[in-house]
């Protein structure tokens, strides 16, 4: 089997009809001894830090931050303060850093992707290029189902045609249910997203076999005011299948990056307890320098055994100094998937 190939193109988009017929769902399973493996990495699932009367609670359903979202969110925030005061180990397996985050209304960061020996995403920009074999792809639908929402950025979103589902099943068998589902989040400061591009991500909605996205744009994006005039209808697709938008934060340049905290805390407001971001390059570089990384609780990378070359999507986050390294994890395990290897860490300044 190859260990790299390119996809074929994207096909045109037409917006799938209600009766269009849905993706073959390929399912997904890994053993017991991985998932233990990679819980220390994962954030604390809901059961061990919601009271009885808020587990089933579909807080992930909805934007408005209404009376009953904000009895949530503080329901979760004194739950998860004691966990945290009590220190309690059974429900703790996790670092309590990371936990400390989401005492303070902030989604547990898990930061995601799949690189080349040499440290890139894909062979060149807007190129979509697979690198991990079956068994790590399996491990990122696992990683999916334990997730509250998936986030990519708008450069991803308009060349891979992603389908940002969960299709993980624990007996081999039945598929995690839509309630499980992470919500797609489309991470567009400059609003420059062609959904049209995502016409997998909108067929799976429509039939119910993953959730509709959230489109995140900022409220300021300096230089982008001709855009806004595909806005409404961009507006309108989403709507149409039952996404929403989010509007939070200044956006002047890539370079300058987003930010992170008001995104990430506007999330929580919304029921989201948990972030899988999943690329590409410029969002994870950004996550990664200096004043964003304390945001991030861990990072699961897929090495696949190949080199891309030159001229590639590199993740490499810019040295805010220059006899010091960026980032370094801790706790770090390595696991193996077939002929890829998985390095999961925690971010060493949480
Ligand atoms: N191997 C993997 O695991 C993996 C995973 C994901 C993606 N990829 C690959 O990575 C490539 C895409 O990476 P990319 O870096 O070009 O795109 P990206 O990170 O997905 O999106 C970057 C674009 O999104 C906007 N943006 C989103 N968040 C931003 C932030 N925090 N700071 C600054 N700008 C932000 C900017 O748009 P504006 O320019 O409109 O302002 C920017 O150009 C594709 O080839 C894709 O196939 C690989």
């Amino acid at each position: 089997m190859a260990w790299l190939w390119n996809e074929p193109p994207i096909k045109p988009f037409r917006q799938p009809q209600e009766d269009a017929p849905c993706p073959k769902q390929t399912v997904y399973t890994i053993s017991k001894e991985d998932q233990r493996r990679l819980a220390p990495y994962l954030p604390p699932k809901r059961d061990t830090f919601l009271t009885e009367a808020y587990r089933n609670d579909p807080a992930v359903s909805s934007i408005e931050e209404d009376e009953q979202a904000s009895q949530h969110n503080a329901a979760s925030k004194a739950c998860l303060r004691n966990l945290w005061d009590n220190k309690n180990p059974t429900n703790l397996p996790h670092s309590t850093n990371q936990v400390k985050l989401m005492t303070e209304g902030l989604p547990h960061v898990t930061l995601t992707y799949a690189q080349s020996l040499d440290s890139q995403l894909s062979l060149a920009p807007g190129q979509r290029t697979t690198l991990s074999g079956l068994q790590t792809k399996a491990m990122t639908h696992y990683l999916r189902a334990n997730h509250d929402a998936i986030l990519i950025g708008v450069g991803t979103a308009n060349v891979d045609n992603p389908g940002l589902n969960c299709s993980f099943s624990y007996d081999g068998g039945k598929i995690v249910e839509l309630a499980e589902q992470p919500r797609p989040l489309i991470l567009d400061p400059g609003r420059s997203w062609k959904e049209e591009k995502c016409e997998k991500l909108f067929r799976l909605a429509r039939a119910g076999l993953g959730r509709a996205p959230w489109w995140i744009v900022c409220e300021e994006s300096v230089g982008k005011a001709k855009v806004k005039e595909r806005d409404e209808e961009r507006i309108t697709n989403i709507k149409d299948i039952g996404g929403d938008v989010i509007i939070v934060g200044k956006y002047a340049n890539r370079e300058d990056g987003v930010e992170w905290e008001k995104i990430l805390r506007a999330l929580w407001n919304t029921g989201i307890r948990s972030v899988m971001i999943e690329g590409g390059a410029t969002v994870i570089n950004d996550l990664l320098r200096e004043r964003n990384q304390h945001l991030v609780s861990s990072v699961i990378v897929t090495i696949a055994p190949t080199y891309l070359g030159t001229g590639g999507v590199v993740v490499a986050p810019p040295r805010s100094k220059a006899d010091e390294n960026e980032a370094r994890l801790r706790e770090v395990t390595w696991i193996p998937f077939g002929q890829d290897v998985v390095m999961a860490g925690k971010v060493a300044r949480n």
